[in-house]
């Protein structure tokens, strides 16, 4: 059922601010400034005493894992590695007991994913999961783990199940770096508090559908598009990439803004929308001047900036505004004017959101 949705894809996008709410029950308590995951309380101590984490996904879950790497080297002070299942079930990686290995997976049943899994659980490392399937075979097969409570995703562009993993990835960097003790008391309740805000901030920027439907015009025949990010908005600007091309098949790269000089700025011309996610934080200057570069050289850039700030308006081609956050907690809100880009884009040219060519949901053959 649609709910009156045109598409799965469009229902599963404005789902997302109850999506995390449904993700924080019972374990986000602003009122105590407490988060609970019970599902890994019984082998928290010995993550808390890990060497290194390891997360491991495929798509879209390998993104959210690398929002979690920034996340928790910077929070939790734990050396982290992101690896894609693909690779890593056909190395012969490292792994001991002291590591924690971590497998992202919406459907819980890629089987990339599951064989890196019993990979790391053969050479001892403790195995978790973070899974939206109840019940799914990763579920079944890692020692403890956290549910992503999206509930049903029908499209087979991801996009809650994303938000709820980038949710559970915060949650738990945040629990992990208060038992570490490397995070202090008011950080972490400034944290806290301000996570039980996304919702809120994430339907207003639900509201900006229309203004998003109608920049989307504007670039719907594009052949190429650029997406860049710096920090945890590198991995958002690869998401937004990887949602454009999958459902409206336009060729579409993310990349580290500051690796534009080193490659992709060949690229950039009259034709090219640069798609730049440009918050106002520690990077903003930075950015700044990857959008000067992008303009100096005619390419149209469509800013994803902090509301009411008017500077990069006189600078870009469009701006897409999301309301002020912290900034570890950005991706949850940045990704949603970018997954509606795509969506819009798409439709305007024709697709099948829902089911794009040659995709499957779940990707259960390597
Ligand atoms: O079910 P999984 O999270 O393991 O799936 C991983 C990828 O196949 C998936 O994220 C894919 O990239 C999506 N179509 C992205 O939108």
């Amino acid at each position: 059922d649609k709910n009156g949705f045109e598409h799965f894809m469009l229902k599963e996008i404005f789902e997302q601010p109850q999506t995390i709410e449904d993700t924080f029950k019972g374990r986000l308590k602003p009122e105590y400034s407490d988060i609970v995951l019970g599902g890994l309380h019984h082998v928290f101590p010995r993550i808390a005493k890990a060497g290194r984490i390891v997360i491991i996904g495929c798509g879209t879950s390998w993104h959210a894992a690398l929002i979690a790497e920034y996340l928790l080297e910077d929070f939790a002070q734990i050396p982290v590695e992101v690896e894609y299942a693909s690779e890593f079930r056909y190395r012969k990686p490292l792994l001991n007991k002291n590591d924690v290995v971590i497998l992202i997976s919406q459907s819980g049943e890629t089987a990339d994913t599951l064989a890196a899994l019993r990979l790391a659980r053969e050479k001892g490392a403790l195995v978790l999961g973070i899974c939206n399937v109840v019940g799914s075979t990763l579920s079944r097969e890692t020692e403890a783990g956290v549910y992503t409570h999206a509930g049903v995703e029908i499209g087979v562009a991801s996009t809650k199940a994303f938000t709820a993993q980038v949710t559970v990835l915060t949650l738990f960097t945040l629990k992990l770096a208060k038992t570490r003790g490397t995070i202090s008391d008011e950080e972490y309740s400034l944290l806290v508090k301000e996570l039980a805000e996304i919702p809120k901030k994430g339907r207003a920027i639900l509201e900006n559908n229309e203004k998003i439907r109608q920049v989307a015009e504007k670039y719907k025949d594009a052949v190429n598009a650029l997406y860049l990010g710096r920090g945890t908005l590198f991995p958002v600007a690869m998401e937004g990439a990887l949602k454009l091309k999958e459902i409206s098949y336009i060729h579409a790269e993310g990349y580290a803004a500051g690796e534009m000089k080193h490659g992709p700025i060949a690229l950039v011309d009259d034709n090219l929308p640069v798609v730049v996610v440009a918050p106002q934080d520690a990077w903003y200057e930075k950015i700044i001047s990857n959008i000067q570069e992008v303009k100096a050289r005619k390419g149209n850039v469509i800013a994803i900036v902090t509301e009411g700030d008017t500077g990069l308006k006189e600078l870009t081609d469009d701006v897409i505004e999301i309301p002020r956050s912290h900034p570890a907690l950005a991706p949850l809100l940045a990704v949603i004017p970018l997954q509606l880009l795509a969506y819009h884009i798409a439709v305007l040219r024709g697709c099948n959101v829902d089911q794009p060519r040659n995709l499957a949901k779940s990707v259960t053959v390597e």
